[in-house]
């Protein structure tokens, strides 16, 4: 059990170990001890919150606590209202089993709403009804029309993100429990930069830790994660960048080179700028920077990106003002997308994914997105880290030689 990721190597085994959240875990365990009674007002609970902050792992400790059997299902298995009858159904009839009480995990059930063609929810909705185990479900967003009907039938528990301190008091825990050594200063900008999400800050502890240091410099060097809320605040910034010095502004403390975030621009700008006629002016700004970034490229003259970067933001953020202000999504450039997703990568990809979420008690789609670029990072910066977190994780030489060569 050494060389498992660290998120789950510290997931809380108790409830007393799941830090902040007070009033969550205090109307959770109210909810629970009404059932013991015999009488829970409510037959399910929705836990919701940001990623990252004990949800899942409250409902374990819990379980690990007080010896339960745990029947655990994700969107994934909610492909149709039969399957999950199949488990769900099935169990919720029986209190317990072998002598064990049991309890219904239902996580991600907002993955669930997403899919819109099943007949799932309807289906849990029923099994709600009749349950005689407590069922918990847990979503990141609880607000979902389709989810309405579950609302109604669930006591609603909030978790929100976790202060700075409470990040940083856990790394210190992990790094002393590591025996690894880790001044306050870069837990401290882990923490920061975490935004109150737990597991995404003990991921960057862990790629840090494999590559050798801890350090503020090293965890600026790493770069390897981009969080797109990020880069949505930073093309807000663009798009309405009222100076140059705005503009250049918005890719201040990017995790992106200006190449990079060209296109990021260039793929928002027709849903940004709905005027074709404005739009094509603004297009005319970001085909000169591109010639400037092209000139950068051959010339490999970095000094003529400061001629791009202006055309780019402030350039297209004129042209843009010339449009009623409105409020549209970015969106995720469909050529990088494309680029990292062509098919036989995304099978492996999703094969590694597939395996972490089993052990991590993750969607795969939450396992790609939240795990696997740190695993990435490990195996390419320790390799001898790498080849036993593989190991723990049952990956194939195949999946092991892609996180190898795979670029970030
Ligand atoms: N409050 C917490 N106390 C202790 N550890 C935590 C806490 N929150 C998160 N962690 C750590 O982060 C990992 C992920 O947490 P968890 O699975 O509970 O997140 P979650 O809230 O369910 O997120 P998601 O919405 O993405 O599923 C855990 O394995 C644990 O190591
Ligand atoms: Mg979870």
């Amino acid at each position: 059990m050494q060389n498992i990721p660290w998120t789950e190597k510290y997931r809380p085994k108790r409830v007393s170990e799941v830090a902040g959240n007070k009033e969550a875990v205090e109307n959770f365990l109210k909810w629970l001890r009404s059932w013991e009674a015999g009488k829970p007002g409510k037959k399910a609970a929705l836990l919701h919150g940001p990623a990252g902050v004990g949800k899942t792992s409250l409902v374990l400790a819990y379980a690990n606590e007080n010896n339960m059997d745990v029947v655990e299902v994700n969107a994934s298995d909610f492909r149709t209202a039969e399957r999950i009858k199949q488990i769900v159904g099935m169990s919720s009839q029986q209190r317990t089993i072998l002598g064990k009480k049991r309890i219904i995990l239902v996580d991600e059930v907002d993955g669930i709403a997403a899919r819109e063609d099943v007949g799932g929810l309807p289906a849990l909705s029923r099994i709600i009804d009749e349950t005689k185990v407590p069922i918990v479900m847990v979503a990141n967003d609880p607000w979902d029309q389709r989810l309405a009907t579950l609302r109604e039938k669930s006591i609603l528990i909030e978790f929100k993100r976790l202060p700075r301190t409470t990040v940083q008091a856990q790394l210190k825990r992990i790094c002393e429990a590591e025996k690894i050594e880790c001044p306050d200063d870069a837990l401290k900008s882990i923490a920061e930069r975490s935004s109150g999400d737990l597991r995404s800050a003990i991921n960057d502890l862990q790629a840090l830790a494999a590559a050798g240091k801890i350090s503020r410099e090293a965890l600026n060097a790493l770069g390897y994660r981009t969080r797109d809320k990020e880069i949505f605040a930073a093309l807000a910034m663009a798009f309405n960048a009222k100076t140059v010095r705005e503009g250049r502004l918005a890719l201040e403390g990017l995790d992106l080179d200006p190449p990079s975030f060209f296109q990021w621009i260039f793929d928002n700008a027709p849903e940004q700028i709905p005027d074709v006629r404005v739009l094509s002016d603004a297009l005319e700004k970001l085909a000169r920077a591109d010639i400037h970034i092209q000139r950068v490229n051959n010339l490999q003259r970095w000094s003529l990106m400061k001629y791009a970067i202006p055309l780019m933001t402030t350039g297209v953020a004129v042209e843009k003002r010339k449009l009623q202000p409105r409020f549209v999504k970015f969106s995720f450039p469909s050529k990088i997308r494309f680029m990292t997703k062509t098919r036989a990568e995304r099978e492996v990809r999703e094969g590694i994914a597939g395996k972490i979420a089993k052990l991590c008690h993750l969607s795969t789609r939450k396992a790609m997105r939240h795990m696997l670029p740190y695993l990435k990072c490990i195996v390419q910066k320790n390799p001898e880290e790498g080849r036993r977190l593989a190991k723990a994780l049952g990956l194939s030489s195949e999946e092991l030689s892609y996180l190898q060569r795979a670029g970030s």
